[in-house]
């Protein structure tokens, strides 16, 4: 475990209740270490953009607090935000602009930007994330992967030690989610810290090295990914010609949730969830044998970060968007 010092946002009982009664963040305890690419998850409306506003000094916590790169929020904003690049909600761009002119008028809007230097800092950041050859169209003729690419280079203009980018793929089509997630794990590479929420779990588990999992507001768990998935076990697949049979037996021995497609019938060992006794495969597989199923394979398939959410949480997740 870091050092407090190492910690690029931590919080402690960060919470937001909003005008009306409606508790959006219920008592938030992250704490995300200096170089991860951390994956904020969570269904929509579960509090992650509420918490990144907090974060970023948006929005001001009914009680808690937040600190970012080591100072508190809102109180350090000024010192803060200079070495924090953001991109929240949907990018403001001015779609009668080309893409260069969108930039110039960011670079141009922070004080501590050299102008003579701008030209150059406006095409590196251009080139970046792949829009030197289109630089010179309106913005609004831009794709909205273009458009999203575009707000992040607004983001790179300056190096940065930390990335706060909420939901930067939504609304992606494959290719634009593909070119984001590329150049996050670029931007990681480089040792900046990035923290993606996302209501996506492939995409946290395609990019992230740690993830917090969000539900109404509040933190289920915060751990590595891959730590999140290695302590579920996966689905049982058995591949067999007497599916009916199978499923018979398999669920005297326990297996929940069987499903049958074809001749491939799957299912939850015993174990999968807190509290249950952990079956031997070895002694499904010989049932299954002894209740004369034919079985041609046998196994268990990885377990995803949806099985992990599973586990926890008993229910499902929203991963189509
Ligand atoms: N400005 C606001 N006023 C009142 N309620 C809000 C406001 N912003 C968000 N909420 C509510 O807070 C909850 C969390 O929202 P949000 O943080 O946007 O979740 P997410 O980003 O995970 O989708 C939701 O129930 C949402 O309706
Ligand atoms: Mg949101």
């Amino acid at each position: 475990m870091p050092s407090n010092g190492e910690w690029v946002i931590e919080t402690r009982g960060l919470t937001k209740r909003f005008r009306g009664g409606r508790l959006a963040v219920d008592r938030l305890d992250l704490t995300v270490e200096s170089g991860s690419v951390f994956g904020f998850l969570g269904p929509n409306g579960s509090g992650k953009t509420t918490t990144i506003r907090m974060l970023m000094g948006l929005v001001e916590p009914t009680a808690g607090t937040a600190r970012v790169l080591g100072r508190p929020m809102p109180a350090s904003v000024r010192q803060v935000m200079p070495e924090v690049g953001a991109l929240i909600e949907g990018p403001a761009l001015y779609g009668f602009l080309t893409g260069r002119e969108n930039l110039v008028r960011y670079d141009a809007a922070d004080p501590a930007a050299e102008p003579r230097t701008r030209p150059a800092r406006v095409a590196a950041a251009l080139d970046r994330v792949g829009l030197g050859a289109v630089a010179g169209k309106k913005a609004r003729a831009y794709s909205l992967g273009m458009k999203q690419r575009l707000a992040l280079a607004a983001a790179l203009l300056r190096p940065r030690r930390l990335l706060v980018l909420d939901e930067p793929t939504n609304g992606l089509d494959p290719q634009g989610m593909r070119e984001i997630r590329t150049l996050i794990r670029g931007l990681a590479a480089e040792g900046t810290t990035v923290f993606l929420s996302s209501h996506l779990l492939d995409e946290i588990e395609q990019v992230c090295t740690q993830a917090a999992v969000m539900a109404g507001g509040r933190l289920l768990v915060q751990a590595p990914v891959a730590q999140l998935s290695a302590g579920v076990r996966g689905r049982l697949t058995v591949t067999t010609p007497d599916p009916a049979r199978a499923v018979r037996t398999l669920r005297r021995h326990g297996v929940a949730d069987l499903q049958v497609a074809e001749e491939k019938v799957t299912g939850e060992p015993p174990g999968n969830r807190p509290g249950e006794q952990p079956v031997d495969l070895a002694d499904l597989n010989a049932a299954l044998v002894e209740d004369g199923v034919r079985v041609r394979a046998f196994g268990l398939e990885r377990p995803s970060l949806e099985d992990a959410f599973l586990a926890l949480t008993g229910e499902g997740f929203d991963v189509a968007g």
